[in-house]
């Protein structure tokens, strides 16, 4: 039998902890799957405000962390149901509103932050000897993790035989900070320049994930393409050119018991592709309870999402008026830039479109699972969550063929039948709208538009199999020298 690895998920969020969007579901589900297979993962949090403080326990430890010029000390909790997963406490840094930032600006000490996490993280392992074969980071908040590995920490015995994996998340985000924050992180100079950590005189922690982890993944085949050139890579094509080799898309899977409308305990009604009737009654509670009145056959339409220039909201506000002249009602869950917090809260059409801003989870199951249809025109998606979840409620997507959405959203096809939800590829609002009046003709077609439910309900995206992709990278980094 294949030997067991040690793993240690390296995460700024995690559900049912910590979430901002979807890598929370992702560190939440993944590493819980990878135990299923066998293998002995522990998951670690930076202990945030928001983790409810009956579901943690301190495991009586505290870490010295090297930060500028003091120690500083960061005190280990773990869960208090089997997991494990750890959090490290340092209330000056973690026990605040938000978690990278607050009023839509990020928090000023986000270098410092996330300095202290990634290297208390390394401690951790040390003080409760835990060595893992695999570290797994993600984003740039733990970018710095595989830098330590490759540098200050690469002569110490305890971490000889572990490697790292970087997963991409989100290109969008840099982490870019003043070069002097590599005195605070205690890495040498000798690491800032262009094939380093350096981004144009910056320091990125983004780029030290990048070029310092022993193998680098993202979220979709797709995505793992695009990113490959300017128009999607942020500046970082060239280091991604470069490591290519050693680039992969594993896309994400979906948290079955979690996303599912058979049983879903934030929804009122159940049901599943062989009750697809019941899925009206949610339809009703939902436009009920958001004061949406709609007309005999006439669609809901939703968005759940960060509000964010990557979702594609300029289309979408572009187009508002378009949308809102079709026969639809349609509700908005979202929260981030004030821009667009304040278009959709200036909005009236009343018992047409409802707007909440805020971050709900129970809501969003609630809305995904009465809508018809999903709209998510991203810019760019290097996964895309929501969309899958849309399909598992027979929700069907109207999207922007890019990343992990194309390789999701296999578009219908009236004459085979086959196919999940709608797309369009130039980002124009009359594409857009092209896509989303195919989408509105089709559920015209009651046999139709059941078939589109049924094909969207029956995708298998469980995290078993995705696993399996995982556990077969972190096999091949171990094989590297
Ligand atoms: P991203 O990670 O880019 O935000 P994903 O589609 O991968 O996009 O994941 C988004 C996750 O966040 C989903 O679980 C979605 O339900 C959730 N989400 C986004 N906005 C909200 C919100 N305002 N309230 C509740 N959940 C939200
Ligand atoms: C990011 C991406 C999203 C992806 C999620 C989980 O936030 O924007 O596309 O699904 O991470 O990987």
């Amino acid at each position: 039998m294949a030997r067991r690895l040690k793993i240690l998920y390296v995460a700024s969020e995690a559900h049912p902890h910590a979430k901002t969007g979807g890598l929370a579901d992702v560190s939440g589900a993944l590493p819980a799957a990878l135990r299923k297979l066998g293998h002995d993962v522990r998951l670690i949090l930076p202990k945030y405000k928001c983790v409810p403080s009956a579901t943690i326990k301190p495991m009586g430890k505290k870490v010295p962390v090297l930060l500028g010029p003091t120690y500083q000390e960061a005190i280990l909790f773990e869960t208090i149901q089997p997991g494990p997963t750890y959090f490290i406490g340092h209330d000056p840094f973690f026990h605040r509103d938000g978690l990278y930032g607050s009023h839509g600006r990020d928090f000023p000490d986000n270098a410092e932050r996330f300095i202290f996490f990634c290297r208390a993280v390394l401690e951790t392992c040390k003080a409760i000897s835990f060595q893992p074969d695999i570290i797994h980071c993600s984003d740039w908040q733990t970018g710095l993790v595989p830098a330590y590995l490759k540098s200050i920490y690469a002569s110490e015995a305890f971490f000889k035989n572990t490697r790292s994996i970087f997963s991409i998340h989100n290109l969008g985000y840099a982490g870019n900070f003043p070069p002097q924050a590599l005195h605070t992180a205690h890495l040498p100079w000798t690491l800032f320049h262009p094939k380093g950590v350096e981004f144009f005189g910056q320091f990125s922690f983004l780029k030290a994930g990048l070029v310092y982890a022993d193998l680098l993944n993202t979220v979709s085949k797709k995505y793992s393409r695009e990113i490959l050139k300017p128009e999607n890579g942020f500046g970082f094509e060239g280091i991604l050119q470069h490591r290519r080799q050693d680039l992969f898309g594993v896309l994400n899977g979906v948290d079955e018991e979690a996303w599912n409308p058979a049983d879903d305990p934030l929804i009122d009604h159940h049901f599943s592709a062989r009750s697809l009737q019941k899925k009206q009654a949610c339809k009703k509670d939902i436009a009920k309870s958001l004061s949406i009145e709609l007309g005999r056959r006439e669609p809901l339409l939703c968005m759940i999402t960060r509000l964010s220039d990557q979702k594609g909201l300029d289309l979408i506000v572009q187009g508002f008026q378009d949308i809102m002249a079709e026969r639809v009602g349609f509700i908005l869950l979202g929260s981030g830039d004030a821009r667009y917090e304040k278009f959709f809260k200036s909005q009236k059409y009343p018992n047409k479109f409802a707007c909440r801003l805020g971050f709900d989870e129970k809501l969003a199951h609630r809305i995904l699972a009465g809508s018809d249809i999903l709209l998510m025109p991203s810019r760019y998606e290097p996964c895309g969550l929501t969309q899958m979840y849309g399909m598992r409620y027979g929700t069907v997507p109207v999207v922007r063929a890019v990343g992990g959405l194309a390789d999701t959203v296999p578009p219908f096809n009236i004459r085979t039948g086959q196919g999940t939800g709608f797309n369009f590829r130039p980002f124009e609002l009359k594409y857009f709208m092209t896509a989303l009046r195919k989408a509105l003709t089709a559920y015209q077609q009651p046999k139709t538009w059941r078939q589109l439910m049924l094909n969207g309900m029956s995708q298998d995206h469980g995290w078993e199999k995705v696993a399996g992709q995982y556990t077969r990278l972190y096999r091949r980094a171990l094989r590297q020298k």
